[in-house]
């Protein structure tokens, strides 16, 4: 598909011409992965944060969230819990927080890995190269770093300079990829300041950079940090700024499904929070083919407050289980068996390189 054809459908708005490009990448999503779902259980273990990205609830700055870091026999109860209903993965996702020792992550990863058949995600942000090769050789399978937009400019104005960074975020993507995990990126759908173009850009890329994992969900105000506090920071004029509507959102993933046949696309849990009753549902028959639910306790999931109103803040693991083995039945379309992953997966298609 070309730039210009990308660019008709992201202003497409006739339902019935929308119709044909779901069902465009709902066949694909067939013809490429095939019908399973791949359930990868989300535990976010630590909501610290040195960073201070201007979109998200877990900022540095802001002091109204309450902060927590789950113990190590927390976490491996919910790789037992995540065992028990049958998912595949286990993803474990924090803020930046250097008050996760490396070593304990390694020690955490070699012992889900020794005494579970789960594949290990990593969601732990920015690490050190360093880091990023122990927790692999302790057997982490896959991290995930969004690189949130490709658009260089706008990414500079929400994301305040640390000091001593060496790497970009797509730079550390290509050692994250060198270091032999499976890389997991995305983007934002609608951020302000998000041109068209930029969308644009952002979908080649992800092929460009063969991802085994694409998530682009919506973006959604937090009240709590500068983008949520004021709706004209760094936004486009009616008309050039891309809408972070729920149709945007389905389109983005569509697009990413013909663009990317092969990748791994979760219906994304900011989309759900958009649209609780049919959000993942619409997802998973435009493209997506993996879900994530929230395994974090109860008593932390509240504080993981990257955007407001998140689907899980009002449901439990166990709710949630139920629901979405309801929502497979209903698709017709069954739990993914095994990890997943695309490496040793049914896919057959040439791996692409990455051209970062
Ligand atoms: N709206 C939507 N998604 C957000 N994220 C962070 N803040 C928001 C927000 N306000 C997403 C980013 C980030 C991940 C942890 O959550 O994509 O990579
Ligand atoms: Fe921290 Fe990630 Fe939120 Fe940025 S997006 S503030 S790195 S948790």
């Amino acid at each position: 598909m070309s730039r210009e054809e990308v660019r008709k459908w992201l202003h497409e708005n006739d339902p019935l011409r929308l119709a044909e490009l779901y069902s465009q990448a709902d066949t694909v999503r067939k013809n490429y992965v095939g019908d399973e779902i791949h359930l990868r259980g989300l535990v976010e273990i630590s909501n610290h944060c040195l960073q201070n990205c201007a979109y998200c609830g877990l900022r540095r700055d802001n002091v109204v969230v309450e902060r927590y870091r789950m113990s190590d026999s927390e976490i491996l109860e919910c790789a037992y819990a995540a065992v028990s209903r049958g998912y595949g993965t286990i993803v474990l996702q924090s803020g930046e927080d250097y008050g996760l020792e490396p070593d304990r992550i390694s020690c955490l990863v070699s012992r889900i890995k020794e005494e579970t058949p789960l594949a290990v995600t990593l969601s732990l942000g920015e690490r050190f190269p360093e880091e990023l090769a122990s927790w692999r050789e302790a057997g982490a399978d896959r991290y995930l770093l969004k690189f949130e937009t490709s658009d260089d400019e706008l990414y500079e104005r929400i994301h305040p300079a640390l000091p001593n960074r060496v790497y970009s975020r797509k730079g550390l993507l290509r050692v994250i990829k060198d270091l032999g995990y499976e890389v997991g990126s995305g983007i934002m759908i609608g951020l302000p300041g998000q041109s068209y173009d930029a969308l644009i850009n952002d979908l080649f890329l992800f092929c460009e950079m063969g991802l085994d994992m694409i998530g682009a969900g919506p973006f959604l105000p937090h009240p709590e940090t500068p983008l949520g506090q004021d709706a004209t920071y760094a936004r486009l004029p009616e008309g050039e700024q891309v809408p972070g509507t729920e149709e945007m959102a389905y389109k983005v993933i569509a697009l990413t499904r013909i663009l990317c046949p092969d990748a791994n696309i979760p219906g994304t849990t900011a989309l759900a929070s958009l649209n609780r009753e049919e959000g993942r549902k619409l997802a998973l028959q435009r493209g997506a083919n993996v879900v994530m639910p929230n395994l974090t306790p109860g008593t932390y999931r509240r504080c993981y407050e990257i955007y407001p109103e998140k689907l899980c803040f009002h449901e439990d693991a166990e709710w949630e289980h139920a629901q979405l083995m309801q929502m497979l039945a209903d698709l017709g379309r069954p739990p993914g068996k095994g990890s997943g992953g695309r490496r040793g997966g049914s896919c057959t298609c040439a791996a692409k390189e990455m051209l970062l």
